[in-house]
């Protein structure tokens, strides 16, 4: 038994574990026991990628999701990501292994103050990227990955004035690229994204000069421009596979490589750093708050679970759903 109390204040179970636990092989073991679905995000860290049924950027997790039906979901990711399943499949019970992963590009953008900036453009359509709070949601008409934003924009009229939050610098890669002069950007970035240095990245490029730029459209305008290619975590995974290059300087969170090593164990590929360290990588603390620790105790106890208020679901729903159909 856990004393919930203590774990909701906490945001985790904090429980000793038998040292002659084999935690991989009980994960496995409850998995089957429990008919439960583990899904992991590509910046897990390496092991929790391995043990999970299925990894994915977060659009292709939300249609996982829907795809499969499960009852019980142990989503290895952070908190938005679990919320958008639950809004999606209200009656599952969809586990964090803990509540304290959560996402700074969501936190630059909270309810009231994001109301009176829609308020401020009464006829503006909102688009909202995924990586927001529950409540932003109810807020958009429609939301968007880094996956499909393109395609959303692409999917508006031309004529009709947007409002897109809350990522500047993906809102600006889509302005500039599309032409939408007539998009407003909210003013929001990812403490990860937002910290590449283009100083340290120059510097990369000269020592490997036959390296070739990939970046995560969160990334800096100064990154992005200098890029041969800019996706989603998925889209920078599969041009890594097809691509003809061998070696690869990676401008995204570190957890990515360890799919793109396992497609292409003979390439090379070089994480960007970020400028205010001595890392050699850059890593998003929120995600990596996942273990195999806290995923075993969460799914033997299914807890925490991700609650949301019935009104914020109903909101919530259309503007998710219309993102799942345009994948
Ligand atoms: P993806 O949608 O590409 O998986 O990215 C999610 C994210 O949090 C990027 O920082
Ligand atoms: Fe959020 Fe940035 Fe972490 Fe992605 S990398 S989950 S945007 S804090």
């Amino acid at each position: 038994m856990i004393n919930k109390e203590s774990v909701d204040k906490l945001g985790y179970i904090d429980e000793p574990i038998d040292s002659d636990i084999n935690l991989v092989s009980e994960i496995n073991r409850l998995k089957v026991e429990k008919n439960a679905v583990i899904l992991a995000h590509y910046y897990q860290n390496p092991e929790i990628q391995d043990i999970a049924n299925f990894v994915g950027d977060s659009l292709a997790l939300a249609v996982k999701a829907i795809t499969l039906k499960s009852k019980l979901i142990v989503f290895a990711g952070v908190k938005f990501m679990a919320e958008t399943i639950k809004i999606l499949l209200p009656d599952a019970k969809i586990v964090l292994p803990d509540m304290n992963a959560g996402c700074s590009l969501a936190d630059s953008c909270n309810y009231h103050d994001f109301k009176e900036f829609k308020n401020n453009h009464p006829d503006n359509l909102v688009v909202t990227y995924v990586n927001t709070n529950a409540d932003i949601k109810t807020l958009s008409d429609i939301c968007c990955t880094s996956s499909n934003a393109e395609k959303v924009i692409k999917s508006i009229p031309e004529e009709k004035t947007i409002i897109f939050a809350p990522d500047k610098n993906l809102g600006n890669y889509l302005k500039n690229k599309l032409k939408r002069d007539n998009m407003v950007v909210w003013d929001g970035f990812c403490h990860v994204h937002q910290r590449f240095s283009s100083k340290r990245l120059i510097e990369q490029k000269k020592q490997n000069p036959k390296a070739k730029i990939i970046a995560h459209p969160e990334c800096q305008k100064s990154i992005l421009i200098m890029a041969d290619f800019i996706g989603s975590t998925s889209q920078l995974i599969d041009f890594t596979r097809n691509d003809s290059s061998t070696s690869y300087l990676v401008a995204t969170e570190y957890g990515v490589i360890h799919q793109m090593k396992k497609y292409s164990p003979s390439k090379e590929f070089i994480p960007v750093p970020p400028d205010d360290s001595t890392c050699a990588c850059n890593v998003c603390s929120y995600m990596k708050m996942v273990s195999l620790k806290k995923l075993y105790l969460s799914l033997k106890y299914e807890y925490p679970v991700v609650e949301l208020n019935q009104d914020i679901i109903a909101k919530a729903k259309l503007p998710i759903e219309r993102m799942i159909a345009i994948k």
